[in-house]
């Protein structure tokens, strides 16, 4: 039994958790710190890294206390490396490095798209899973189509094998990403400019269930070299120019204040009928390049991750489109969507198997990639 600390801190969540060999969580605890980075309607990187710092000791030994397990007993200790905000990513690399030369046990580099990845196969192991038959070889899942889909990244993957190969080479091919907007980031903004707090996603979510999808024509990008780029500014600048155009009216009344407090049938019509547009284009953009690269690449399951996966609408959508070719759609439970340091612990474990260890050199890598084929 190997018992691995994953420790997350890339943007504005501080996380630690502990998996018992890379797939039963034993505990996951998350600080969020929404609450602070709201009132500037998105992240504030020096106050990210100051609360980090407050958080990290707090949250860490409430990971130990959640596993019922001592330092004494863990055998590798891995951290986010990157990408993400350089100094959030130096509270838990550093706080990481301390634990390991402490303990004198080996750390583990993790990129934070690699950790999304993985939150896909730990949510059918365990605790995670139980209304749901576990799958406990996550290589009869290979090869995958992976989609991570958060306010940082939208990425899609294609995956022949889990981590790294015998020469510690990662084995994620990057089909395409984002070129201007993340998936979650045009959420968070389309959600701004409506007048709506930060994050934006889960609200957009909940008041597109009120509104007709069809109402209101957002353009589908047309986009020139890869076909599975994405992007997500040209449907953002269309949500912006019809609310000046048609919604001036509904948004001079200051609706959405509180619009957490605010009962949802007070939300004019028209503003619902614009968020389901929106959100339906997004998922429709998401599910063709799916469909698209499924037809190409041939894969046995589809996954989707990232804070954007929290998206019920998005899930159900692809998991419909993808029943017809009997493919199953995999996501993560909500609380593994987003930043969790569980996901970090699992992409370690294969690494930890491979003896794939970093030194006491490790530094942050903003913008550290994913994308090596093995
Ligand atoms: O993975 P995550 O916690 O952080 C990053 O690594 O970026 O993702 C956060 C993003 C935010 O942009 C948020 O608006 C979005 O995930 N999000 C959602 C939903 N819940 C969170 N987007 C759409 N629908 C949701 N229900
Ligand atoms: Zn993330």
């Amino acid at each position: 039994m190997t018992l691995i600390l994953g420790i997350e801190s890339s943007c504005d969540e501080t996380a630690a958790a502990i998996l018992e060999d890379g797939k039963k969580i034993l505990s996951n605890v998350v600080a969020s710190q929404v609450d602070v980075h709201k009132k500037y309607g998105g992240v504030v990187p020096e106050l990210a890294s100051r609360h980090h710092l407050e958080n990290i000791v707090p949250v860490v030994r409430g990971a130990f206390a959640e596993a019922r397990v001592s330092p004494y007993q863990l055998e590798g200790i891995a951290v986010t490396q990157g990408p993400g905000l350089v100094g959030s990513l130096l509270v838990g690399i550093n706080y990481a490095k301390a634990l390991s030369f402490g303990l004198g046990i080996p750390l583990i580099a993790v990129n934070h798209i690699e950790g999304h990845i993985f939150s896909a196969p730990l949510t059918l192991w365990g605790e995670e899973s139980q209304k749901k038959k576990a799958i406990t070889d996550w290589n009869t899942l290979l090869p995958c189509l992976s989609l991570v889909v958060s306010g940082g990244h939208t990425s899609l993957f294609w995956i022949k094998s889990w981590g790294t190969n015998s020469q510690g080479k990662e084995c994620y091919e990057l089909l395409g990403r984002t070129r201007d907007d993340a998936a979650g980031e045009a959420f968070d903004k389309v959600a701004k400019l409506l007048g709506f707090g930060y994050p934006g996603g889960a609200l957009i979510e909940r008041l597109a269930k009120q509104g007709d999808p069809n109402s209101v024509g957002l353009p589908i990008p047309r986009i020139s070299g890869s076909q599975f780029d994405f992007s997500f500014s040209g449907i953002k600048t269309a949500v912006l120019r019809y609310t000046q155009a048609f919604l001036q009216n509904e948004l001079s009344v200051k609706y959405f204040q509180n619009v957490n407090n605010l009962a949802d049938e007070k939300i004019p019509q028209s503003i619902c009928n614009l968020v389901a547009s929106f959100q339906s284009t997004v998922i429709r953009i998401l599910n063709e390049k799916l469909l698209v690269a499924s037809e190409i690449y041939q894969p046995r399951s589809i996954m989707l991750s990232g804070g954007v996966a929290c998206n019920r609408a998005l899930c159900s959508e692809i998991t419909k489109s993808f029943l017809k070719k009997k493919l199953p759609v995999y996501f993560p439970t909500p609380i593994l969507s987003t930043d969790n340091a569980a996901m970090i612990a699992a992409a370690a474990y294969p690494k930890f198997l491979r003896n794939n260890f970093s030194d006491l050199s490790l530094n942050a890598n903003v913008r550290l990639n994913l994308n090596n084929c093995c």
